[in-house]
Formats: structure tokens, sequence, C-alpha cells
């Protein structure tokens, strides 16, 4: 295809006259939901069978829930949703915070050409994380000209207008934001799991972890209002949802710049009173916030789960003032001892990063010396990987890749040890599992979650999916447990 054929237009606003567009969100979407739906309605009748969509998620717990309100607008939009990828409609939903995932999406967008080629009506489209970077759009933009769509993380509420767009004007659109000017609340939302749901409390990061891309591409911390929060929550217990995961970059700083103060340890405790919610989770804690109201909060909630995921990223001072992380070795020790004398029975897990640039290997051995004393549950390794446009990136003492490889494989080594050992001291015991799903390996197996987050399988089908159940945990394999429904 020649690529001067292909013309790109950035911010997309409606060129049309259309003087009876809704200025007002969500409004506004429904308005572009009804536009798009009578296009799809027209192409099914002329092809005579579905049109058909797929979102593909990469990365975190918040870009899986963002995945579900794509899909919730697609779903209104007339579209029917497909297993695989080669249907009418792919959308990757892409992160960027390490170099492997973007490898990935720009591997596999290979694949997508192949059956667009095969299919006139096929439209790709790319969003999330990855499209929030200038490298990403120009590359898109030169050298993969058979994309339709790319915006960015500020916009997933406008798919509907964009596709609308797309199909009106018939022409590439890039509509990525610099920042969000607003939360849309009340969109359509099609949940993965009919028992369970991610809930956002805050967006964007205002941290600026000297490694880390995340603020740059999610933006400026934004907290949800309260009462929006409890109403969805409220909503989804109504719908027989009995687990939430609250979710944001850093919940520990919830309510910043809200109008009626609220910290997340008062969200936590409204949430606790929700009737029908079982399980309360949430996801990621910064140390530096974490405060002693929400240690109290978390032991006195019944529902809240008896998990904490605390990342540490490095167990060396230099190295975690160089992070910019605002707390050294001692006082992330002494938050595990608070909390472990608060909650004797939490799972502790972690995100560890090796050979940040300058580590030295006495560096590497305060994060070995930390893991040893704080014995996780499990714990994320990941390798450094340098990001284009963050401070640590610019520094020129990166660590050997041979060194690294050294260093992740004896960390590795360790928390598994750790976490096996754990496990092992549950086995045995009956403890209630949320089972989730049929097992993916064997279909005589179901798959569940303790409270702590370990995962179970036992012999089951799929009339468990949802239910909570006391379990025996008859022996455990490393990560995992082996169980039977209790007497
Ligand atoms: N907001 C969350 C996590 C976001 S990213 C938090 O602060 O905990 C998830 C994890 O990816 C981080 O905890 C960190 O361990 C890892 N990570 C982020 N940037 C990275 C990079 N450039 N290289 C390697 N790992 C990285
Ligand atoms: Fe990244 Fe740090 Fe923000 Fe987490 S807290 S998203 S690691 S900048
Ligand atoms: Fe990845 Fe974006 Fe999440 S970069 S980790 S999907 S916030």
């Amino acid at each position: 295809m020649d690529r001067s054929e292909n013309n790109y237009y950035y911010n997309g606003s409606l060129s049309a006259a259309e003087s009876d567009v809704p200025l007002t969100e969500p409004e506004r979407q429904y308005f572009f939901m009804d536009k798009v739906k009578k296009i799809v309605e027209n192409k099914v009748r002329d092809l005579g069978r579905p049109l058909t969509f797929h979102v593909t998620t990469f990365g975190c717990q918040m870009n899986a829930r963002d995945s579900e309100k794509l899909r919730g607008i697609l779903l209104r939009c007339g579209y029917e949703e497909s297993e695989d990828e080669d249907c009418d409609l792919v959308l990757y939903n892409t992160c960027t915070v390490r170099e492997n995932a973007d490898n990935k999406v720009f591997g596999r967008l290979g694949v997508l050409y192949g059956y667009k080629k095969k299919n006139p009506e096929m439209l790709i489209g790319l969003c999330g994380c990855m499209a929030q970077e200038e490298v990403v759009t120009d590359r898109i933009r030169k050298s993969y000209p058979y994309v339709d769509m790319v915006f960015g993380t500020h916009n997933v509420y406008m798919l509907a207008e964009i596709l609308y767009q797309r199909f009106d004007e018939n022409k590439h659109i890039v509509d990525v934001r610099e920042s969000a000017d607003r939360i849309v609340e009340n969109l359509p939302l099609e949940r993965k799991y009919f028992f369970k749901s991610g809930v956002n409390v805050t967006f964007g990061c205002d941290n600026f972890c000297s490694y880390c891309i995340v603020p740059y591409v999610r933006g400026r911390e934004r907290s949800r209002r309260p009462s929006d929060i409890i109403d969805e929550i409220k909503r989804l217990a109504a719908d027989g949802v009995i687990e939430v995961m609250l979710l944001g970059q850093n919940v520990n700083s919830y309510g910043k710049g809200l109008e009626e103060k609220t910290s997340f340890a008062d969200l936590l405790r409204q949430v606790n009173e929700i009737d029908g919610i079982e399980r309360i989770r949430f996801m990621t804690s910064h140390p530096k916030d974490l405060s002693d109201d929400l240690i109290r909060a978390m032991a006195e909630c019944d529902k809240v789960c008896p998990h904490l995921h605390l990342p540490l990223q490095s167990g060396s001072d230099r190295i975690l003032a160089d992070m910019n992380r605002h707390y050294t070795k001692e006082k992330y020790l002494s938050l595990v001892d608070k909390i472990r004398n608060a909650i004797p029975d939490i799972a502790l897990t972690t995100d560890i990063i090796v050979g940040y640039p300058g580590e030295s290997e006495q560096d590497f051995i305060e994060t070995l010396d930390v893991v040893d004393r704080v014995k996780f549950d499990s714990a994320f390794t990941f390798i450094y990987s340098k990001r284009t446009g963050t401070p640590a990136a610019r520094r020129s003492d990166q660590v050997p890749e041979e060194v690294i490889k050294d260093r992740f494989d004896r960390l590795l080594t360790r928390v598994r040890a750790d976490g096996e050992k754990k496990a092992m001291a549950l086995t045995g015991k009956t403890l209630p599992v949320l089972v989730e799903e049929v097992n993916k390996q064997d279909e005589h197996l179901v798959s569940g979650r303790l409270a702590n987050n370990s995962v179970v399988h036992l012999p089951g089908d799929e009339s468990l999916i949802g239910k909570i159940i006391n379990v025996k945990l008859d022996s455990c394999k490393g990560f995992y447990y082996l169980g039977n429904i209790a007497e």
C-alpha cells in the first residue's frame, strides 16, 4: 500500500456540521453509539452475517478494566464478540511498562495484517499505554499503515465517536490526548466475570519513579468521587458480583483533590458495608503512603482479604533514593512488622526490579536481605527495562546483561523457595475458595482463589463458578494447591 494514501489526522473532532451532537458526556458517546449501530446494522444486512470484534488486552488490571469498557461500547454498537482475532474489528489495548511489552504488540500486528488482507471489512485499532508515546504513533504511521485507529488512555470512553469518524470520513484516525480532561461515568461496560469485578478508584500516577513510564502515559493522578465508587459497587453487588478489586497505580494516596475529604482507609470502610460484597481486594499500594489508619482499616474490615501487594523494587537505600521511591529499607521492614502485627495471617507479595542503572553487587545483596527477612508469599521479579523519556534511561551506568541475568536467577531461586515454604504451611487446612473458572488444562477440575489470593484446583464443574466453597487443601504443588470440597 502506498503510504501517501494514508490520511491521518490528529485530535479528530467532528468535521461534519452536526448540530445535534450533544456536548455533555456521557450523552455524546451514547449519541455516537447509536450512529455506529445504524452503520453496523446496514453492514450486517448487506453482508448477511454479523460483524464481529475482539479486544486483546496487554498489561495490568487497569487495562483489563478499560477493555471491559471497550467491549461494553462495541456490544452496544451492535457488534458481536469473537473468540479470536480473525474478525471485523480488533483492538489492541496495549502496555508499555517494559520493552518486551511493546515488541509483543508490534510482532502481532503483522499477524493481524494477514487477516485483514482476506477480509476487506476488517478494522484494526491500537489503544492504551503504548499509544500515548510519540515514538509509537510515529512508527505506526510510517510502518503499519493498515492500522485504522490509534487512541490513547485518556479517551477510551470515546471509542464510538472515533469509530464513527473512521466509518464516516474513511480516514485513519490518530486521536491521542495529552491529558484527561474529565472522568466520564456511566458508560456501558461488559464484565469478563459475572461474580468479580475491578473498580477504578484512581487514574494516573504522580509518583514519577525514575524508571517508570506509567506517569507519562497515564497522566496525573485523579480520584473518582467516593459516591461514584460506592454507587458502582452497589450496582455490581445487585448484579451478582461478590468480589471487588479496587484499582489504582497507588490506591494509598486516594482522595487527593477531592471536595469531600476521604482517605483510602475511609473508602475501604465504606465498601465493607455494602451488602452482597464478600471479598475486597486492592492494587497497588505504595509503601510511602501506607498509613497506620489503612492498616487498622484492613484489620477491622472483615471483607478485606488478608493479602497486601507492597512493591519493594529494591532493598538498597541508595537505589531506592535514586528511584525516587521515598522510603528506606528500614522503613519498608518496619511497615511489614506493623502489618504482620495487625494481621498475622496476611499474605505479602511484592515487585522487585533487578539491574537498575548503577546497581552494585552490594545493592543487590541488600535486596536479597529484605527478601530473606520478609519471606514474601510471592514476588514478581523484573529485569530493568530502559524506557525512553524516564530519568533512569538517561543514565550511562546501565548494568551489563550477564550481571543482571546472574542476579535475576539468584533472586528467583530465593523468592521461589520462600513462596513454596509459605504455601506448605496451609496444606491440610480447610479454607474458603472462590471458584473462578474451569481449569484450562483439565476440564474435570475448577480453579479458584483463597482469600490470601493463592490458587487452588479441585474436582468440579461449571456450576461451582462464582461460589465460595470450603475446600480441604490436600497437597501443595509449589505455588498452587490441589484440594477437594470439604464434607
Ligand atoms: N503502580 C504500581 C505498579 C506499576 S508497574 C506500583 O507502583 O507498584 C508494575 C511493576 O512493573 C512495578 O512495580 C515495577 O516493579 C515494574 N516496572 C515498572 N517499570 C519498570 C521498568 N522500566 N523496568 C522493569 N520493571 C519495571
Ligand atoms: Fe510507576 Fe512508581 Fe507510579 Fe508505580 S508508583 S506507576 S512504579 S511511577
Ligand atoms: Fe502497562 Fe499501562 Fe498498566 S504501561 S502496566 S498497561 S498502566
